[in-house]
């Protein structure tokens, strides 16, 4: 008897378990044996010698393309995590056996990419009978958009939302086993599912999910109503994947949230952001601390005091302006003013010297007047941002701003949108150039896309710095001294 067949024999007589993650091991394992010809990893004992060195019967390939933001890109690591446990290879390229995009719906112009994409992807299929096709994330999570991909894009093979992504090693089972279109979207969750595997872009440096979901109902946006309500992770499992992830080699963590100023609320044992920084602090061998997104109105001095005194947490804040006209963040239902928002930028440059700040901005909400918009580039003026990224209003459909009256005309949006982008460089361009001649400390992160003789590193500002190194440097931080601003980067030489 061959080693499928004993093992094929054996998984039969087992019963599917109804709890996490063990459901989702069992299969993974069941795709390993029927459809890879490997030993299962989780539910039958296997020699770690015949599990290390074992190869798949078949060589399939599997692509995941993201969209979007950093949780996405996070969320796709696990994805890749699983299809790699299954037995597929990664690879970049969408010719591939299996190609799974996570998709954005935050602005329109994500979705018709989506759209777009797709069409070249069915074109693939058609010359790999093979091949399937999965979509997945926020953009799945509205209904208008599924019914349209039921109605018009039949090919596509497998269809799951952001609530029930840890579910993908069973739903793609289902699929090859019913052998049609398998669509399953929750509504919302309270469940937080521990211990999956996951395949990270860098080995040096990790994302890591500390809440999921959002509270906030900032009217523009759709993010409450794709990623559910605000959970937040427990500290000790947050702690222990971070324990690991170095026992692994990582040194910087960016701390993902769609608002982590607001952490901990809902815990069992409250605790704030900033206390649960300080327990990430004590980890030995992280050295850097990165967190993303901030919302100003939760933005306490408790984490400003953290900060300022923290070896470890990087000099960096994005704090998302969306619009400098109290007026407009009233309408926003943002729960700040102009004034509020610029002394925490105040008290932030005051308690951390040189700290960078960015920030994302809307041009064009609902009933934005020329008056609204020149506060917008008042603030920009007055905050100085290192970098802003700047975003045209989208309508999306569902949410209270896309009622309301005078929608802003394009030629207007966009004129703004120029203006406020020249602006945004030009001051990021000065604030770059306040670093030159200094030696800081740098992640190494890559060789260099354009100079093979150069490295990439980034300063914990998230500036970027090219010098010149070996790839033996990739995943160290070194002192570099900054000669030369270029702009948005530095030029330097390692001292
Ligand atoms: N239109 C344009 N930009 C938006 N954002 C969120 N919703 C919209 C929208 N409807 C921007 C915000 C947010 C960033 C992630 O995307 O600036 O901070
Ligand atoms: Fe959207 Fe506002 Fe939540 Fe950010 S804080 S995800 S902008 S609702």
């Amino acid at each position: 008897m061959n080693r499928q067949q004993y093992y094929s024999d054996l998984f039969r007589q087992l019963s599917v378990p109804s709890e996490e993650p063990l459901r989702q091991q069992y299969f993974i394992d069941k795709l390993r044996i029927f459809m890879f010809g490997l030993p299962p990893k989780y539910t039958i004992p296997v020699d770690s010698e015949e599990l290390a060195s074992a190869k798949p019967l078949v060589r399939r390939t599997a692509c995941v393309s993201t969209f979007g933001c950093q949780m996405n890109a996070r969320d796709s690591e696990k994805l890749s995590g699983i299809l790699q446990e299954i037995g597929y290879e990664i690879i970049e390229d969408e010719k591939a056996d299996f190609v799974l995009y996570n998709t954005c719906t935050v602005r329109e112009n994500a979705n018709m990419r989506v759209y777009g994409r797709l069409g070249v992807l069915n074109g693939y299929k058609k010359k790999n009978d093979q091949m399937l096709i999965a979509l997945c994330g926020c953009m799945m999570q509205e209904t208008q958009v599924v019914e349209k991909l039921k109605k018009s894009y039949r090919f596509v093979d497998l269809i799951f939302g952001t609530h029930n992504l840890y579910k993908f090693a069973e739903l793609l089972s289902d699929r090859i086993d019913s052998g049609e279109m398998v669509i399953d979207i929750w509504k919302d969750t309270t469940q937080i599912v521990e211990d999956l595997p996951v395949d990270r872009k860098y080995p040096f440096k990790s994302g890591v999910n500390i809440m999921f979901g959002c509270n906030n109902f900032c009217s523009y946006c759709i993010v409450p109503y794709v990623r559910g309500r605000e959970r937040s992770r427990r500290p000790m499992d947050i702690i222990r994947e971070i324990e690991n992830l170095v026992a692994d080699g990582v040194v910087e963590v960016m701390l993902l949230g769609q608002n982590v100023n607001s952490y901990g609320k809902n815990l069992e044992e409250p605790m704030t952001f900033a206390q649960l920084l300080q327990e990430i602090e004590k980890i030995e061998g992280l050295e850097r601390i990165r967190f993303m997104t901030s919302h100003p109105k939760d933005l306490s001095d408790e984490l400003i005091e953290v900060m300022a005194n923290s070896k470890k947490i990087c000099r960096h804040m994005h704090l998302p302006l969306q619009s400098g006209s109290s007026r407009i963040l009233k309408l926003m239902n943002r729960r700040y003013d102009q004034e509020r928002y610029l002394s925490l930028v105040e008290k932030l440059r005051k308690a951390i010297p040189d700290i960078a700040i960015t920030t994302d901005i809307i041009v064009g909400f609902p009933g934005e007047t020329e008056e609204d918009f020149e506060q917008t580039m008042e603030v920009v003026r007055k905050a100085r941002y290192d970098s802003a990224f700047t975003f045209i209003y989208s309508k999306r459909s569902g949410t209270p701003a896309a009622a309301m009256e005078n929608q802003v005309p394009e030629e207007v949006t966009k004129a703004r949108f120029d203006r406020l982008l020249a602006l945004v460089q030009e001051i990021s361009r000065e604030q770059t150039a306040r670093f030159t001649g200094q030696t800081v400390p740098v992640l190494v992160e890559d060789v260099n896309d354009h100079d093979a003789s150069l490295m990439t590193g980034r300063m914990d500002t998230n500036l970027l710095v090219h010098f010149p190194g070996d790839a033996s440097m990739i995943g160290k931080i070194v002192n570099v001294r900054l000669d030369e601003c270029k702009g948005f980067y530095f030029l330097g030489t390692q001292v």
